[in-house]
């Protein structure tokens, strides 16, 4: 059995409809159980696309993806999917629904169209209400999303993406667009999660201090490539000599 939880081998991916213009070359990378880290680069360098590689929902042109040490195929999908919670960049969430909505929204992977008919289980009910409750929005539970602030949609969105209590969470800029407070609130969330549950944390972050003040490595994407891959010490060089 792999020591790694996700792993990619030679990774080329683009998108449907200019297949032939690859986002993703040769990436190889190496993740383990339990780690922090922090995926860096410029706007454009392909960080959200590997992140979305990672769930599936970008088409391999080349290489390997293996979840838990299997191969990523259609079959599978589903079951990486729970075990892998995605935090979109920028929220992704249904504006027009409630907190509690968006985050049973995390459980319709679980659940046939009929089940999905009559409604969520209590239990499932219950379960969102003590995350939105850990988070510190039980009272806005029911308000829409619409109308909560930019820290609070974040959080309503980790809520969603720990409903399906996933082993691996990815991401995407979960700070961007925050205030001060809330871009704590938000990095010490994924933190605890990351020590107190062990959880595998991938996130794509702009901010080096933060990167190197809760990430145990970073990797650094430049034009759809690997060039920098290691501990988060002297980021500010890395990062400057890598986009130079
Ligand atoms: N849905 C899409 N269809 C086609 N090309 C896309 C799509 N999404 C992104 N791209 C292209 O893929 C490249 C990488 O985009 P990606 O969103 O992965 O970058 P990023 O590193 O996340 O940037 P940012 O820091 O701005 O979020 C860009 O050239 C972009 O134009
Ligand atoms: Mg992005």
């Amino acid at each position: 059995m792999s020591d790694y939880v996700i792993e990619c081998h030679n990774l080329e991916t683009a998108y449907v409809g200019s297949l032939n213009r690859p986002i993703l070359n040769e990436i190889s990378c190496h993740i383990k159980q339990g780690e922090f880290v922090v995926l860096l680069g410029l706007n454009g360098a392909g960080k959200s696309t590997l992140l979305r590689s990672l769930v599936g929902l970008v088409p391999l042109v080349k290489g390997e993806v293996h979840i838990n040490g299997v191969a990523m195929n259609s079959r599978i999908l589903p079951q990486i999917r729970r075990d892998v919670g995605m935090l979109f960049q920028g929220g992704g969430l249904i504006p027009q629904l409630s907190a509690i909505e968006n985050v049973l929204c995390g459980r319709l992977g679980t659940r046939t169209t009929w089940q999905t008919l009559f409604g969520f289980p209590k239990r499932d009910r219950l379960l969102a209400l003590e995350l939105l409750e850990q988070l510190g929005l039980r009272e806005l539970a029911y308000q829409r999303t619409s109308k909560l602030s930019g820290g609070q949609q974040q959080r309503v969105a980790i809520a969603r993406a720990l409903i399906q209590s996933p082993q691996i969470l990815l991401a995407d800029e979960p700070t961007t667009g925050l205030d001060v407070i809330a871009t704590q609130q938000v990095m010490e969330t994924l933190a605890e999660l990351h020590t107190q549950q062990g959880m595998t944390v991938v996130a794509v972050l702009h901010d080096l201090g933060m990167a190197a003040r809760y990430a145990q490595r970073a990797i650094v994407l430049d034009a759809g490539r690997i060039v920098y891959e290691g501990s988060c010490d002297n980021l500010q060089a890395q990062f400057v000599v890598n986009n130079q």
